[in-house]
């Protein structure tokens, strides 16, 4: 019986289990109630005292060995599973390249981080609260309709953030100055496509707050980084504007000229093309948020990642950027 179990065991440590399917083979046959095991100890049963000491080791040597043959295998294709199921992992052998709403985004966020910002981002599904009341618009507000938005559910109000701004509220909730932040991020709006707007588009948030911080410093900022981004010859104007969550607000153009006529469209005729909103933080809007408003200031902008991805590459349709067209993509790597 001995050369017997020698067999089996040799025959066991050979088998090549490789998949599941293969160690549900060898376990039939090694293991199971009717298999090699089993029979073996069924036969040990009826032997004297002195065989079962030398035979007994060794069928326990033989199970043991089957066992942790199945076990390897099951072992390790649960890990791939886990490796599988897990969509969010990079891969390794990434070959395709950055889109370049992507690649914009990051060079603006570089811009800001050598600037002593920090990242931060918010969800995409909002409530009410964030989105618009915490920033000073109450539901029957007239500013609600520049920007249309999309609701998922309706009392509560939960929507599609219409901006990132929603994420100036979250970020003032949960942190004290001094606060330097960028949040960039996708908004979505109830708004018809065109060569201009898209109903997806992305922004990028900006909050700093602190002791004593002026509309002076906002606009230095802005303009340092846009002479960073665009090049320090490009021709920049500062308007007022009006937000309900700043007091008081502007917004900046960067001046593409009128001279094609994908140009004169994009500027609605006026050559300007409008790329950012920002303003100093309404008190109202900190003290929603829990800052002090006695004690600190700030301002806040928000930029469409867009607008300044068409400025950048020349890009006269903004519909290109969603259009997956791998002839438009390949151009920006
Ligand atoms: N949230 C505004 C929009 O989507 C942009 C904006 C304007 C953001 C002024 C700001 C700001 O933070 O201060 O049109």
């Amino acid at each position: 019986m001995l050369e017997e179990i020698r067999a089996y065991y040799l025959e066991a440590n050979d088998s090549s289990i490789k998949s599941l399917k293969d160690a549900e083979a060898f376990k039939k046959r090694f293991l199971s109630k009717n298999g090699v095991v089993n029979s073996l100890f069924l036969r040990f049963k009826k032997l004297s005292h002195d065989e079962k000491k030398a035979v007994g080791k060794d069928i326990n040597l033989l199970k043991k060995l089957c066992q942790e043959k199945v076990k390897a295998v099951q072992k390790s294709s649960r890990s791939k599973l886990n490796v599988i199921s897990d969509l969010t992992r990079p891969t390794s052998n990434f070959t395709g390249s950055a889109h370049p709403i992507t690649i914009i985004n990051n060079q603006i966020n570089e811009i800001f981080k050598s600037l002593g910002f920090y990242i931060s981002s918010g969800p995409e599904i909002e409530d009410d609260w964030h989105n618009f009341e915490a920033l000073n618009l109450p539901k029957d507000h007239p500013a609600r309709d520049m920007q249309d938005t999309f609701f998922v559910k309706l009392e509560p109000d939960i929507l599609l953030r219409t901006h990132t701004s929603s994420v100036q509220v979250r970020h003032m909730n949960e942190n004290q100055p001094p606060i330097r932040t960028v949040s960039p991020g996708r908004v979505f709006r109830n708004e018809a496509v065109s060569s201009r707007a898209h109903c997806i588009f992305h922004q990028i948030e900006g909050l700093y707050i602190d002791e004593k911080v002026s509309f002076i410093d906002m606009k230095n900022l802005l303009f340092v980084f846009a002479k960073k981004f665009f090049g320090k010859d490009v021709v920049l104007r500062f308007r007022p504007s009006y937000f309900p969550f700043t007091e008081p607000s502007a917004e900046m153009d960067v001046f593409l000229g009128t001279e094609t006529q994908a140009d004169y469209k994009l500027t609605k005729g006026t050559g300007w093309l409008e790329i950012l909103g920002c303003g100093m933080v309404d008190p109202k809007v900190l003290s929603n948020c829990n800052i002090d408003q006695k004690k600190y200031s700030g301002y806040a902008f928000g930029m469409g990642v867009e607008r300044i991805a068409m400025l950048k590459y020349g890009v006269k349709d903004l519909r290109l950027f969603f259009e997956n067209d791998l002839n438009f993509l390949k151009q920006f790597n």
